[in-house]
């Protein structure tokens, strides 16, 4: 972590895994604005992260979403950022993560995912349904979430009450810790 400001704190993890909703209840709980990147993205664009999908493609999401999620980390004001789950496929994504503070991996077992999504119709990489979309994803990606985890929150088991604890938890000894990940 290379921010000289205190660190953000930021949510990784697959679809479902509860980024948004557990994400800004932690920033009540810490006394900081909440981003969603895919929210940003969507301002910016004035269309839905799903119209963006079809009239432009995925490759133009994700250029979007690289330019939100360096937007958001670069703020000097202290946040809790949500960056959609496959922000952490792009390297330089993962370097902007890992240099903006402590990054949360959010798990949970795909079919507790895929209960999750289902039907939420907005997200559509889904379209072709969700449990062996999320299966295939997390193969793809669990090195990459991996890789630019400070910590990792299993949050199968647990209420989204639990699992803001958890992530807060993880965030002050990450923060605290003499040697934690955070200091990287
Ligand atoms: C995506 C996840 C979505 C959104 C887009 C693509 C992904 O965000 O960014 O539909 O590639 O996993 P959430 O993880 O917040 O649902």
């Amino acid at each position: 972590m290379t921010t000289p400001h205190a660190p953000h704190l930021l949510l990784v993890g697959l679809m479902g895994a509860g980024k948004s909703t557990v994400g800004a209840a932690c920033a009540r709980r810490l006394g900081r604005r909440f981003v969603d990147v895919d929210d940003l993205v969507e301002d910016d664009a004035g269309m839905s992260v799903a119209e963006i999908f079809e009239q432009f493609g995925e490759e133009d999401f994700r250029r979007r979403e690289r330019g939100a999620l360096h937007s958001a980390c670069s703020l000097a004001e202290p946040l809790v950022v949500a960056p959609g789950g496959g922000a952490v496929l792009d390297p330089v994504n993962r370097e902007t993560l890992g240099a903006a503070g402590v990054v949360v991996w959010l798990r949970a077992p795909v079919s507790v995912l895929a209960q999750r999504v289902e039907g939420s119709g907005s997200r559509p990489l889904l379209a072709d349904g969700a449990l062996p979309t999320l299966t295939r994803l997390e193969e793809e990606r669990d090195a990459a979430y991996a890789d630019v985890a400070t910590c990792t929150v299993s949050s199968g088991d647990l209420s989204v009450a639990e699992t803001v604890d958890a992530v807060l938890d993880a965030f002050e000894r990450a923060v605290s810790g003499p040697s934690g990940r955070a200091g990287r």
